[in-house]
């Protein structure tokens, strides 16, 4: 007994939990994603999975994404870079719900499945789908030699390493990096950018792990935040542009580990509906980092402050303005809006966690969930 359990704590590399040992290992794991495919002096990309359809990604009219859960929300990332920078139209499906449509798919289209397990079987029969009406498909995926990849024509991986913990954290991150990769890839490809603007965006995507190491030193104060709010039966979180899908991960994480009920949502369109919850048991947290949304948001929280919500806020280093309003806030450090998703994310993680543990829930093997789901 006494054996088993110190391989196990070996095993997760002194960490209490797999998914934490997974959230402190992303600024490597984006390292080794990024590993031979940047070249920021001469603004370049490489990536050799998908060399073979250069000359298509000069041509395509349109990019469809399909995939589930946190794997969904990187290709809403995805779709932020790749519309942004490469000047291509996205659109971002459930891979369960695309399957069962007759959607419009032509031999022009590139579709790109992502999946950390390679095994999701409605992404597998999206994939199935899209190839059987002509499309070319890419495949992001992190378990090398999976069923995906050797569904789709070409792929990129993720090389997160294994991901034991149910809930996705360094998967989603590196899904993540390869996605920016590629926008830029695309971009590269099309002449929608510069080579100076490629030389300054890789060069800051290369610093990117030592921000998120920045990022993971707030655990402490992430701690006190998650003591405060463990006992609530909502959460909000709320965003704006790519901030949008790191809430919609935030709220994943949370009631995927801690039980408690948490909605993502854009900011904006809490006016819509969502506000008629907001009480003072009501925690929100905002993404709200200094960027080309910054004062959207501000004027979001003091609409749930008005409204005596509980506000948590992901804020940049030195900022003073949401420091006036917010109840709690997590400074990361500043970064390119492209990058935002990447570093905004880890405190997000870091909350779900600890409040999950807070309140004696299995993090690592959550109810009802299977690591990889594998019947539709
Ligand atoms: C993530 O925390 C979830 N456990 C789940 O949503 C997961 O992302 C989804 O099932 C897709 O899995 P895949 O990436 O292996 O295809």
């Amino acid at each position: 007994q006494e054996l088993q359990l110190k391989l196990e704590m070996l095993e997760k590399g002194g960490f209490d939990h797999f998914m934490l040992k997974e959230i402190y290992e992303q600024p490597r794991s984006i390292k080794d994603c990024m590993r031979g495919r940047i070249y920021p002096e001469e603004g370049k990309v490489q990536l050799g999975g998908i060399k073979e359809f250069a000359e298509k990604l000069k041509n395509i009219d349109r990019i469809i994404i399909v995939a589930c859960g946190t794997s969904w929300h990187a290709g809403l990332v995805g779709e932020y870079l790749i519309e942004e920078y490469a000047r291509i139209p996205v659109e971002v499906e459930y891979a369960s719900e695309f399957r069962y449509r007759n959607p419009i798919i032509t031999e022009k289209d590139v579709v790109i499945a992502i999946s950390q397990s390679g095994e999701t079987a409605d992404t597998m029969a999206a994939i199935e789908m899209a190839k059987e009406r002509g499309a070319t498909i890419f495949g992001i995926c992190n378990v090398a030699g999976a069923s995906i990849p050797r569904l789709t024509h070409a792929g990129v991986y993720t090389h997160a390493g294994p991901e034991i913990g149910v809930a996705s954290t360094k998967a989603f991150t590196a899904q993540v990096t390869v996605l920016t990769l590629m926008a830029f890839y695309m971009a590269q490809q099309k002449g929608t950018i510069t080579t100076s603007k490629l030389i300054e965006l890789l060069t800051e995507l290369d610093n990117i792990p030592d921000k998120i190491q920045i990022a993971l030193e707030s655990n402490d104060l992430i701690k006190e935040v998650a003591e405060k709010i463990k006992d609530s039966t909502n959460c909000l979180f709320l965003g704006r542009g790519s901030g949008f899908p790191v809430a919609l991960e935030g709220a994943l994480k949370l009631k995927e580990i801690s039980y408690i009920h948490a909605e993502g949502y854009p900011a904006a369109e809490m006016k819509h509906g969502p506000i008629a919850l907001i009480d003072e048991e009501m925690p929100v947290v905002f993404i709200a980092t200094q960027n080309s949304s910054y004062e959207k948001v501000i004027s979001n929280i003091q609409e749930v402050k008005a409204r005596k919500g509980k506000v948590i806020a992901i804020v940049t280093q030195g900022d003073t303005e949401v420091k006036k309003m917010a109840d709690y806030c997590i400074e990361i450090p500043d970064a390119n809006e492209a990058f935002l998703p990447l570093i905004a994310t880890i405190p997000l993680q870091l909350l779900s966690y600890h409040i999950a543990v807070m309140r004696g829930c299995n993090v690592d093997q959550p109810r009802n969930l299977a690591k990889s789901v594998t019947v539709e």
